[in-house]
């Protein structure tokens, strides 16, 4: 029997889940496969299995779902300190590196995984890559709007060497630009080649300016966490 992809992601986010005890402060997570560790947990709060949890969103997205599941709210401000995150990636490599944000929420994703003591990562295995950029698709940026041309001409004047093309990221209904929640816009980086050095890549993104964070989540994974065919494998930092 083949397993679908969504049944991959629940499998994985169910297994994350196994690590979560009562009374953690928690990063909620964004996307598809993270919404069914959101889901697990305001269940095993609604059974009385899970206790005093505080979830801290990723996302509007993801707020909006665990209220209504009666998850507990806070935030940064309040709680600066994470005792685990759980949340999905669009691509892993052998170092544990990812890339996040194709859903659009890097910027508290980063925010607030970077805040944790534990950095859980759910994803099926057709996320893993030899390298980061592998999979040909998109490696997100969150830039202000302002001047945004500019910003993505100097993007892709950057990543030169490595081929790549960077593109305002629009909205599939109508070609507006996408706006995050924070009220910005994301650019795409496409690479033809692999981009080498992923610290001098990730500082030369942060050193311009109109840029407010990339999609590179570089030494931050504690646990991946892979759902495949033949079973859950976990990788450990
Ligand atoms: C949200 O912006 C992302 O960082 C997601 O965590 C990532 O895109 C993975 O999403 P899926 O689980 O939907 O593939």
């Amino acid at each position: 029997v083949f397993l679908t992809q969504e049944e991959l992601k629940r499998i994985a986010a169910f297994k994350a889940v196994e690590f979560v005890k009562s009374g953690m402060v928690l990063g909620l997570g964004t996307g598809s496969t993270a919404k069914f560790a959101v889901e697990r947990i305001g269940e095993l709060l609604q059974q009385g299995k899970l206790k005093n949890v505080v979830g801290i969103p990723t996302s509007k997205v993801t707020h909006e779902q665990a209220m209504s599941l009666g998850i507990p709210l806070s935030d940064l401000d309040s709680h600066p300190v994470i005792d685990l995150a759980i949340d999905g990636a669009d691509e892993v490599d052998p170092h544990l590196n990812l890339v996040k944000g194709r859903g659009g929420s890097l910027l508290r994703e980063k925010m607030i995984e970077g805040a944790c003591r534990k950095f859980i990562v759910i994803v099926d295995e057709s996320k893993l890559v030899p390298y980061l950029g592998g999979s040909l698709l998109a490696m997100p940026v969150e830039i202000v709007p302002f001047c945004w041309k500019f910003t993505t001409e100097r993007l892709q004047i950057l990543f030169e060497d490595s081929g790549c093309v960077a593109k305002l990221r629009t909205c599939e209904k109508n070609d507006e630009p996408f706006v995050t929640d924070n009220g910005n816009y994301i650019v795409n980086l496409y690479f033809e080649k692999e981009i080498g050095d992923l610290n001098a890549a990730s500082d030369s993104i942060l050193r311009l300016p109109g840029v407010v964070e990339h999609g590179m989540f570089l030494n931050m994974a504690s646990i991946v966490i892979v759902a495949g065919e033949l079973g859950v494998t976990m990788k450990e930092k």
